[in-house]
């Protein structure tokens, strides 16, 4: 284990908690963490509190506002994705450990090391020069990995409080290590369970098979209906309201240095899939998709059991762009599963949750404020300027519920495993993120938003 110095100490800290939001044995490991969360933003000098939801809560930290000075949230989440399959991780997932300059624990990228960055860049100036140059809220909940479902009703219900000029978050990715990012859209999700139902009872295969249909079979044919041979997808009215990218994208998009052969590097995938049309980039960032998650159902044990399972389901999600609406999706996906699924079995449709694309101008006031930090941090690299696959669905709902834009400056990178084994993060960017907080502050400052 290489020594550890204060910021880093102090995040291995918050990365020992198991904040699964999604696990309810861990409620205690979630709002521990909060708890942990609020007494460091307090120790560093903010006025920090812990706000409970009917879900896990959510912590608020502020400086003391000033007239006259532009008020930035910065938002993040202090959950994480579950650690499992636990076996395939090289250090136990919740005991941080450094390696060759690389930080491996579950939440490390995503998001905890990303979020604790911007607290430490804080922390370091309200240490030097006793103040930071704009009024600031930290804004960091316990429930993004789940959908985000109280946050909404948490901003409504505070909207005064939260009332501020521009919103930065530190979730997304660096196109490649030290290639300075700032992502101006997201995509959007739907999720959806769907169930076959055939007899009442697993059945012998020997004796009823060829007469009773089959919902395992009957699941493999709807899913492959989803698809069409060159890769887009097959549902009515899917794409009815996908924007086209624009021109300025697609070139700025090729100067990219990130594609097919660094994303076949990343995934070992033998080769890569999609709309034929398009490059991995575009299909990633700018189209949407419709992807299965988990298929299960039948007999899944070693060797052979001769049966017709009674009932499959899958979990199914859709990576939406704008002006997509998860809802219309959803209703179109489930029209046409009706269509496809044959008599015999009985299809239910399980709509989960669901969240709607962004996308923002990076051309803004701010967004040059933020490409200026960008640049002050990584100089001498140009900035990419990049959509992201990934959805945070309540980026747009501050724009909805607060009218205010959000600045996406990532600081992970493509490979650091997010929601997987090993996830990582390199000690080189948790320090450039806390550089980046104290440049992004200081250029936001100065951008005249009166
Ligand atoms: N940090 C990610 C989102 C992300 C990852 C954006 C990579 C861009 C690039 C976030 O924590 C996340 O995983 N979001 C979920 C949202 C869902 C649970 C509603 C996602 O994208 O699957
Ligand atoms: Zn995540």
């Amino acid at each position: 284990m290489e020594p550890l110095s204060g910021p880093l100490n102090l995040l291995c800290e918050f990365l020992r908690f198991p904040s699964v939001s999604t696990d309810p044995s861990r409620a205690g490991a979630v709002s521990a963490c909060a708890q942990w969360l609020a007494g460091h933003l307090a120790e560093i000098g903010l006025l920090s509190e812990v706000h409970p939801t009917p879900g896990h809560p959510v912590v608020v930290a502020r400086n003391l506002h000033k007239l006259g000075r532009p008020t930035v949230l910065i938002y993040g989440h202090y959950d994480v994705q579950p650690e499992d399959p636990v076996e395939l991780w090289q250090s136990a997932p919740f005991e941080p450990e450094i390696r060759n300059g690389v930080l491996f624990a579950r939440g490390s990228a995503d998001n905890k090391g990303q979020i604790f960055a911007h607290i430490q860049g804080v922390a370091q100036a309200l240490k030097n020069k006793g103040e930071i140059p704009v009024n600031l809220i930290f804004l960091v909940e316990g429930e993004e990995e789940i959908g985000s479902p109280h946050l909404e009703g948490f901003l409504k219900a505070h909207r005064e409080a939260l009332r501020c000029d521009i919103i930065a978050v530190s979730d997304t990715s660096m196109v490649a290590a030290g290639v300075p990012t700032l992502t101006y859209g997201l995509r959007g999700i739907a999720a959806m369970e769907i169930r076959v139902k055939g007899p009442s009872m697993d059945l012998h295969s020997g004796i009823y098979g060829g007469a009773v249909r089959n919902p395992a079979v009957v699941l493999a044919h709807l899913l492959a209906s989803l698809h069409r041979s060159d890769g887009r997808v097959a549902v009515e009215g899917f794409y009815d309201a996908v924007l086209p990218l624009e021109d300025w994208e697609r070139e700025a998009w090729a100067g990219i240095p990130f594609g097919e052969r660094q994303i076949e590097a990343n995934t070992g995938a033998p080769a890569l899939g999609g709309e034929v049309e398009f490059t991995a980039l575009e299909r990633i960032w700018g189209r949407p998709t419709a992807e299965v998650n988990g298929i299960g159902g039948g007999f899944q044990g070693e060797g052979t059991k001769t049966i017709i399972p009674k009932e499959v389901f899958a979990k199914l999600t859709f990576r939406l762009v704008p002006d997509q609406a998860p809802e219309f999706v959803l209703a179109a996906v489930e029209r046409h599963l009706r269509a496809v699924c044959p008599a015999g079995v009985t299809l239910e449709v399980l709509p989960g949750h669901s969240g709607e694309t962004y996308v923002t101008d990076p051309h803004s006031p701010c967004g040059r404020a933020a490409q200026e930090a960008l640049r002050r941090v990584f100089p001498g690299r140009q900035v990419a300027l990049t959509r992201e696959g990934g959805s945070i669905p309540i980026v747009n709902t501050f724009q909805r519920v607060l009218g205010v834009e959000t600045l996406l400056l990532g600081l992970a990178l493509p490979d650091c495993r997010a929601h997987a084994p090993n996830e990582n993060f390199p000690v080189a960017n948790f320090e450039a993120g806390i550089l980046l907080n104290q440049t992004l502050l200081e250029e936001l400052s100065r951008v005249n938003l009166f």
